[in-house]
């Protein structure tokens, strides 16, 4: 009896003990299951199309062991290139901490063309084949036209070409279009240029009109602050750098691409940014009178004069054709506040450039705050521009005013 008593006992313990073991475990796996880690993943194609409407949920795959406490934003896709995304996400376990990621916005619309038909010329008079043609699309984006095909100005005939049109997205336009160079009717006598003649011809070769200080003539002069400046061949220096707003202009036909010094120390600090796990490209670099022209009235047909005139310079006066200017990464406001605009601002001038519209001294320069521009003056001028963070705008340093005549 005794024993049978025993035995019931242990195993009524046993039980108990097992239970106990089962809890336990219940217990272990659930905290183990909360502390597990939290993951957000993203789609791996977060392209939208520009103006498309987005919201932060639809780059979302997956969220495990996470919360979204931020409301539904929209992201603009007014402007094609990346930009962040921030959303405030709480862990199951710890804090609420802020998760952005990287969406790009694609232009997918093939530009449009505009030129004035098929092209005339004389034999041995060469013409420009983009005068007139333009290219527009439904975003603001660089749009590079070129001509394709083969042709002589120097041999009569008809040739089939056409005009071609890339976007920065690389969406591809093409035109046909025909030019025909007539051959000379009649034998003439040759006028050569540059003979022995000492004599100026009556009439002279019409040329396309210059910007107004295109002059071969040299204008020296000081500045209210004391500093010299000089106009030669219509460039401006002060204190030997270059200088172009709204006051000074470059000629037409200044600039073939960035200076080697300005692309060898943005290369250097790129490298630097990407130590620090950033990412810096240049999305606007070099850009002719020509491109500034198209950019520009492109502005002001869409906001315009008085407002493109805020932010955008008239052909001639934009820092960009010096080459010694840069737009980076997101050329919007959506690029104010993200990591490398910090960066940037914090760190440009130990390579040479300078935030050169900055916030609050749009008076002086002449344009609004634009955390993606910066030009190139070398490491000393920079970091006395940048003056321990509180910019300080070459109008002023300099003493110097930004305002068309
Ligand atoms: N956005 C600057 C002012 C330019 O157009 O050169
Ligand atoms: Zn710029």
């Amino acid at each position: 009896m005794n024993k049978k008593n025993g035995k019931k006992g242990k195993s009524k313990k046993t039980r108990i003990v097992k239970l106990l073991a089962v809890v336990l475990a219940f217990v272990f796996l659930t905290i183990f299951e909360c502390l597990k880690q939290y993951e957000i993943e993203i789609y791996e194609n977060t392209e939208i199309s520009v103006n498309e409407t987005a919201d932060n949920y639809q780059f979302i795959k997956e969220l495990k062991n996470v919360k979204i406490l931020t409301e539904k934003t929209e992201i603009d896709t007014s402007t094609v290139g990346e930009q962040y995304v921030y959303l405030t996400v709480k862990p199951t376990i710890g804090k609420k901490y802020d998760f952005g990621y990287r969406i790009t916005v694609v232009d997918r619309e093939i530009p449009k063309i505009t030129f004035n038909g098929d092209l005339e010329t004389t034999e041995g008079t060469e013409i420009d084949l983009l005068k007139g043609v333009s290219a527009t699309d439904n975003s603001n984006e660089e749009i590079a036209v070129s001509v394709e095909g083969d042709y002589d100005f120097t041999k009569p005939g008809e040739y089939s070409l056409k005009y071609v049109a890339i976007d920065s997205s690389n969406n591809k336009a093409e035109e046909a279009f025909k030019l025909t160079v007539k051959a000379k009717s009649a034998p003439q006598v040759t006028q050569t240029e540059g003979t022995s003649s000492q004599t100026k011809p009556e009439t002279t070769t019409q040329k396309e009109k210059e910007p107004s200080n295109t002059t071969s003539e040299t204008v020296t002069f000081t500045t209210s602050k004391g500093y010299q400046g000089v106009t030669q061949n219509g460039v401006t220096y002060i204190d030997g750098y270059l200088v172009a707003n709204k006051t000074y202009s470059l000629p037409s036909t200044y600039g073939t691409g960035l200076t080697a010094e300005t692309k060898s120390a943005f290369n250097t600090m790129s490298a630097a940014a990407k130590k620090d796990g950033l990412n810096i490209y240049i999305s606007s670099g070099f850009r002719s009178y020509s491109t500034q022209n198209r950019i520009y009235n492109n502005y002001v047909n869409n906001y315009g004069r008085t407002s493109a005139d805020t932010f955008s310079a008239r052909p001639g006066h934009s820092e960009h054709q010096s080459g010694l200017a840069v737009d980076v990464n997101i050329i919007s406001d959506a690029f104010i506040g993200t990591p490398e605009a910090i960066w940037l601002n914090n760190n440009c001038y130990k390579y040479g450039f300078i935030l050169r519209y900055p916030q609050g001294k749009s008076n002086e320069t002449g344009y609004k705050y634009e955390p993606w521009h910066f030009r190139y003056v070398g490491v000393d001028l920079a970091t006395k521009l940048y003056n321990g963070g509180d910019w300080i705008t070459m109008e002023d340093y300099f003493g110097i005013t930004s305002q068309y005549q």
